[in-house]
């Protein structure tokens, strides 16, 4: 894919709406605050067995203090939207799969994050936010790590796994 492909997709949106609201962050002061507030949200929850597994994940490894929902990514990508549009996570996600091809194309490793989304109602991690330039009418759908892969090439890792599941009927 060119460049010029690449811009095109960014802007992919309904209606045109565009509305998406990208922070990107690479001051590694504020990723580590973000991991802070992350961290003691989650520690705070009720751990119930019938949560989500990855989210029941969070919040267990959060109680024990040692949870980097980011994996350490020099680099983390929130997008932010209004809260009142129906299209805005998946206006989000489009955008992050989008950056997540571009990044693959670069060589560089990423990694779609859900938990800012799960936490996207928790004051303390809004206020912050809104310290950043979030809106009142925002909220965030999505973020993306980017950084070097850890991997022995230092390149993602780029190896089929096998699928299980996503059934498919032809018609
Ligand atoms: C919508 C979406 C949300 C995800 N959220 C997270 C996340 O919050 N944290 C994380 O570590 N990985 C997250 N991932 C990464 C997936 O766990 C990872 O890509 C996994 O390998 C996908 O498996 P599959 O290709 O078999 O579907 C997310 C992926 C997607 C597509």
């Amino acid at each position: 894919m060119g460049k010029h492909e690449y811009t095109r997709s960014y802007q992919d949106s309904s209606q045109h709406a565009q509305g998406n609201h990208f922070f990107v962050i690479s001051d590694a002061s504020v990723i580590a605050k973000l991991k802070e507030l992350v961290q003691s949200a989650f520690a705070a929850m009720e751990l119930r067995e019938d949560l989500y597994k990855s989210l029941k994940n969070s919040i267990t490894l959060s109680r024990k203090g040692n949870y980097s929902f980011c994996y350490n990514a020099p680099v983390l990508i929130v997008v932010a939207c209004q809260k009142e549009y129906g299209n805005n996570m998946a206006d989000v996600a489009c955008a992050v799969e989008n950056m997540m091809l571009a990044a693959n194309e670069l060589d560089l490793g990423s990694c779609y994050i859900n938990q800012l989304k799960w936490l996207n109602e928790d004051p303390t991690l809004q206020e912050y936010l809104r310290s950043l330039g979030l809106k009142e009418s925002e909220r965030v759908y999505a973020s993306v790590a980017i950084g070097y892969a850890d991997t022995e090439s230092g390149l993602p890792n780029r190896a089929e796994t096998p699928r299980t599941g996503n059934e498919v009927v032809f018609v």
